[in-house]
This record gives structure tokens, sequence and C-alpha cells, in this order.
């Protein structure tokens, strides 16, 4: 062979090894690229929750008693149970699974409650068509002792995004004075940068009236201190009964709308501390209030009646109606109360809550309702927990026997 054509084979070769160098380096470049995340606008941020979130969290019924097969059981029952079909979808681990930091920072959960890791626990979830929630804290350490975010937010961020994690709870324990304003918009810029969609709950009890700053935040804040599993009453250490709970977000409506909700905290539905029908009225204020749908219940076992209020979808189309307006306190009359919620297509919503110790025999004019005597309106009126119309019209007095502590919840349609 002439040196000619030895010079012209090794020139051949240093191309094509140059072509393969450029490939790989464009290939890597590429990957690089594909794995950077591509932030949220706040546009994007704020469209997420449109209407009250609505799913299951482990902290009323299990405490920091939390492990995969519970959140997979939840999961698995929450299909089962027909409580997806009504319309609930995230599955939300609370405080507790988180056990550690590496060396580099890095969130650790606890290996022996979650022995294969999050992703898998959420890639379990997804499959069941649902989506995983999780929970952390602005302090250093959470509620209940485990690592918190402060200083990793940006980390932990990038963690839940790699998860899968589609909701965080973000409670206020050990914040040090930190600013909560300030605090939950470090995390909320953090979510948005990690790129994936991310319902963001903000946990400070109501302590900082988050309500005055929480639009645009976060899609719901707690309004007031954790609920207690009980009618009525105040704990202390700032836990609250269920009727308590109600009294102190009843003037919050007018901060209430899609995607940004007051959070009267999630249900005790199930979890035996109230009566059937008392856990029917909290259900049915929690709807009328447009309030989160969290379920904190056992949902592998439920009794019959839990699972008849829980999956209402009369009830529930209530919460999720489109306005996003929260029910006013319309009507007092001592421990009778009327509430009232402006629904889409001119309907209403009406509930007469009965707080009594004694049966409420109802006979009441509908004029007697400013906002309906206002509309000038007829209307057929379909009683929400009976599935049926009782009335063809609000000419006549709305009669009915209300038990003690229960409710008579009503959707008016006009008659045109
Ligand atoms: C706070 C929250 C609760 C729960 C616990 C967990 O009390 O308000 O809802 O998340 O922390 O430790």
């Amino acid at each position: 062979m002439s040196s000619f054509h030895i010079f012209a084979k090794n020139l051949i070769t240093m191309k094509n090894i140059f072509t393969l160098l450029f490939v790989v380096l464009m290939s890597i470049a590429a990957t690089a690229q594909n794995t950077k995340p591509q932030p949220m606008t706040q546009e994007e941020f704020e469209a997420l929750c449109p209407t009250p979130p609505m799913g299951w969290n482990s902290w009323n019924k299990f405490g920091c008693d939390v492990n995969e097969q519970l959140l997979m059981g939840a999961a698995d029952a929450m299909v089962a149970s027909g409580m997806k079909e009504a319309g609930y979808e995230y599955i939300v681990v609370d405080d507790c699974w988180q056990i550690d930091r590496d060396a580099d920072g890095n969130i650790v959960c606890d290996p022996e409650r979650f022995p294969h890791g999050m992703k898998y626990v959420a890639d379990y979830i997804h499959s069941k068509g649902l989506k995983f929630g999780i929970y952390s804290c602005v302090g250093a350490y959470t509620c209940a002792g485990r690592p918190g975010s402060m200083g990793h937010e940006y980390q932990d961020a990038l963690f839940y995004a790699r998860t899968g994690v589609d909701y965080l709870k973000y409670d206020f324990c050990n914040n040090r004075g930190t600013n909560s304003k300030t605090a939950y918009t470090i995390m909320r810029e953090a979510l948005k940068e990690a790129g994936r969609p991310i319902v963001f709950s903000i946990c400070e009890w109501g302590s900082t009236k988050p309500w005055e700053w929480g639009k645009g935040i976060g899609h719901l804040w707690r309004a007031t201190g954790d609920i207690i599993n009980m009618w009525d009453g105040r704990e202390d250490w700032g836990g609250h009964g269920m009727v308590n709970i109600i009294d102190l977000v009843q003037d919050l409506y007018p901060y209430n709308g899609p995607g940004h909700w007051n959070d009267p905290d999630m249900l005790e539905v199930g979890n035996g501390g109230m009566t059937t029908i008392e856990d029917q009225s909290h259900f049915s204020m929690w709807c009328m209030l447009a309030a989160p749908l969290m379920a904190g219940n056992d949902l592998g076992n439920m009794s019959d009646d839990t699972k008849r209020i829980l999956t209402n979808k009369d009830v529930i189309a209530i919460d999720q109606d489109s306005l996003g307006i929260q029910a006013h306190l319309s009507v007092a009359m001592g421990d009778r109360q009327i509430w009232v919620k402006q629904l889409a297509n001119d309907e209403w919503a009406v509930c007469f809550f009965n707080r009594s110790e004694t049966e409420w025999n109802l006979n009441f004019n509908w004029n007697d309702i400013p906002e309906i005597r206002a509309t000038g309106d007829n209307y057929k009126v379909y009683d929400l927990w009976q599935h049926k119309t009782i009335a063809k019209s609000t000419k006549k007095n709305v009669v009915n026997n209300i038990p003690s502590h229960g409710v008579l919840m009503v959707k008016l349609t006009p008659e045109k």
C-alpha cells in the first residue's frame, strides 16, 4: 500500500472517530437537557387546583404508624370502596415517613417501614390511577421530630419531583420564628423550579392568617389548629372539635375560591368519635364550606354508613361546584343554623344544621332566607341525602324533623 493510501485510510478512521465522538457528545447533551427540569410558570402553578382537593391522609387515624403496606392498601381500598369513582384521588402520607438525611443532605425514608423507597409507593399509587402526596415542614424538624426542610427546600423539591409526588403538605413546627409568608414562598419557588405539578398545602394552623397572603403561594391553607375526633370542644394543646372548627372558619368565605382554599382540616368521618348522624353533618358542612375533602379513616375497614357518607356524590358535587364559593351562615337561631352556598347555574345549596340537643321541628318560610328571597325565583327542592325531590316549589314552607346534631341538606334548582 502506498504512503498516500495509508494516509488516506488514517484520515477516514480519524473522521470516523470524530463523528463517533460528536454523536456521543450530542447525546450526552440531549440527555442532560431532558433531565433538567422545565420550571413551572406561576400561572401553571396557580391553575393546579381548580376544585377543592379530595383524597386520604394517614394522620388522623394512624399518626406516626405509617408504612408502605398502609399506603398501598389505602390506594387499593380507595378504588374498591368506590371513593376513587366518587372523585377522591390523593393518597397522602403525613409525618414520620422520613428518618434522616444522608451525608449529601438528601432526605432518607425509614428503611424498615418503606423498604422499597418512596418511588416504589408512588409508582404503585399511580398504577391505580391515583396521585401521591407527601409531608414536610418549614422547620429543621417536623412536628413529630423528623427531619424537616429548612435549608433543604430545593433539594427536597427535586426529590419530590423525581419520586413522583403530586401533593405536598407543608407544616410549620420548629420554624424558629421565621416569617411564614417567606418560608412558604421559598418552598413554592422550589416546587416550581423542580418542574413537576405538585399541589401545595400550607399547614400553619391559621396562626398568621394565611387566607390574607396564601393565594398564589399555596393552593390550600389550614385555617385552624388540628381537628380532633369529637363533635365540639377545644383542647389546651390547640385541638378543636368539629363544630368548633366550623365556628372558626365561618367568616373566611371571602377568601375561598378556585385554586385557593380555606382548609378546616382533614375529615374525622368513620373514626368513631362521632355518631353516624354527626359524621353526616360533619361531611355536609365540609362540602358546604367548599373544603378540601381528605378522608382520615381506615379505608380498608369502613362501615357501610361511613362509605355511604364519604361517597355521597350529590353532596360531593356541592363541594366541587365550579364557582368554588364557601357557604356562609345566613340565618342563626341559637343552635339552629341555616347555611347557604351559591352554586353554578343559578342553583343554591342550603343546609339546615341542628347543633342543638333536641329535634328541630322545622316549618320554615323560604323567603326568610335573605339570599333566596333576593333572587325572586321559585325553586325545586332536592334532598341531597335522600336523593330525591322533596318539594316542587319554594312557595310553600319547608317542613322537616331534623334530629339533634343532624342536617337537612338540599339543592335548590330554579323552576323556569
Ligand atoms: C401538625 C399538623 C397535623 C399533622 C401533625 C404531624 O400537628 O397540624 O395535621 O400533620 O403535625 O406531626
